[in-house]
């Protein structure tokens, strides 16, 4: 049975901050943030957008009548959630309005929990056939201002409709995951900003790459030629590349222009958007399709490279579906990241350091000069969330 991504769809709050303008204001060149790091512009959400609202904002328009009866299984990934109890699925699956028969669940491992979510999601369909599951990456990354994470912050989420016969992507069988107890990256619970040790996460990113390429290439078979394409999760643009160099020193020049030229496209929305966490990898393969210029064919193969700091990481391989482009959002995807209000320093300052209210009462919150999102965080009255839909 062939399985893997029906359709996809990713979801960025409308406000980012230029990072040219940062980097004046913080004194530094900006080419250090657009060239060294290659990040051009960062998603600064306010507080009325979070891991729920954005998650159910990207996976409203894929979904039809069909797909909200034959949905079983939520799987939100998320290393930003907003209660240590209740997943944000639970709420996600009332605002999207799937069937009740369904379980919604939440999973973390930094950024890859929703390629555990994929995979939960492609075994539930082998034993379920006919079944859908709906997998949502969502989150906020933060570091805090003036810190030399700052630069790599974002917030967005991807949402993808897993069956059989997919539309957009078969996703093959054999992976590899691999774990080590590190850390690179981390956010204990009473903390809002995560602490990171930046170049050891680089480093770490990379020795996982290498070692699970090893393995992946043993059990698989596979070569680095016989992919069209290596989607990474990208926390900066400029991080896959670090890990794809090494591996292309013994290929032709044409396997390595192709696969760079295609490392290339799969940057350009992580270059708009910044870090998005959990939904990186699978805002890369958007990225991809979206700007290739019919290149790409069906039966294609792509490699994906998911990383989660902590840490946890895993390769796996997908094949373009015949058509496959017909089920892209393209223009969509394109508007929602041009049509963006463009903050000033003392406005992403004031959003980023606004905090939600955390005491008893009723508490409506209004950012609506900024979020023009469909679903948004509307009040938290007694410690509960309530969401509204923009009409
Ligand atoms: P930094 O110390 O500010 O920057 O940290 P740097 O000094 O290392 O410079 C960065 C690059 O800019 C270097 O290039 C410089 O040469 C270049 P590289 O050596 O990397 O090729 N540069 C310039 N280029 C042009 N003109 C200039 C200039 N100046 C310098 N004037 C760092 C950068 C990314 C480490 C920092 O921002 C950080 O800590 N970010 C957060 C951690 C992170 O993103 N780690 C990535 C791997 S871990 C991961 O992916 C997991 C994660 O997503 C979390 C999760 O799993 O949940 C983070």
């Amino acid at each position: 049975m062939l399985i893997g991504i029906d359709k996809m769809n990713f979801f960025t709050p409308n406000t980012y901050i230029d990072l040219v303008t940062l980097a004046e204001h913080r004194g530094i060149d900006p080419n250090k943030f657009t060239v060294g790091i290659g990040q051009s512009k960062m998603a600064v959400p306010t507080i009325t957008q979070d891991t729920v609202s954005m998650g159910a904002n990207a996976s409203l328009p894929i979904l039809d009548a069909d797909d909200l009866n034959k949905i079983d299984l939520i799987v939100v990934g998320t290393e930003t959630g907003i209660d240590e109890s209740k997943s944000s699925a639970s709420f996600i699956h009332q605002l999207l309005n799937i069937q009740p028969f369904a379980k919604s669940v939440e999973v973390k491992h930094a950024c890859y929990g929703a390629t555990a979510g994929l995979m939960m999601a492609k075994d539930y369909i082998k034993a379920h056939p006919g079944r859908k599951a709906l997998v949502i990456g969502s989150d906020i990354s933060r570091y805090g201002l003036n810190t030399s994470g700052e630069v790599t912050q974002g917030a967005g989420a991807v949402a993808m409709l897993i069956s059989e016969n997919p539309r957009i992507l078969e996703i093959e069988d054999t992976s590899v995951s691999m774990t080590e107890s590190i850390f690179d990256f981390w956010r204990p619970n009473y903390r809002d900003t995560a602490i990171v040790d930046g170049k050891f996460s680089n480093e770490a990113y990379v020795k996982f790459f290498t070692t699970i390429w090893e393995e992946f290439s043993t059990r698989s078979s596979y070569k680095i030629a016989d992919f069209k394409a290596f989607c990474f999760h990208l926390p900066y643009s400029k991080m896959g590349k670090k890990a794809l160099l090494p591996v292309l020193e013994n290929e032709s020049q044409e396997v390595s222009d192709l696969l760079l030229t295609n490392y290339e496209l799969s940057t350009d929305y992580t270059r708009n958007i910044g870090n998005i966490y959990t939904g990186s990898l699978y805002l890369s393969l958007m990225s991809l399709l979206d700007s290739d210029d019919n290149t790409l064919k069906a039966n294609d193969l792509i490699g994906f490279f998911s990383y989660g700091s902590g840490a946890v990481g895993e390769i796996f391989s997908g094949r373009l579906v015949e058509g496959y482009e017909k089920h892209l959002l393209k223009d969509e995807h394109q508007a929602m990241i041009n049509n963006r209000y463009d903050l000033s320093i003392e406005e992403y300052e004031a959003i980023f350091t606004k905090e939600l209210p955390k005491t008893d009462g009723i508490h409506p919150l209004s950012e609506a000069k900024y979020d023009k999102s469909h679903f948004y965080l509307s009040s938290i009255s007694e410690h509960q969330r309530h969401y509204n839909e923009r009409q």
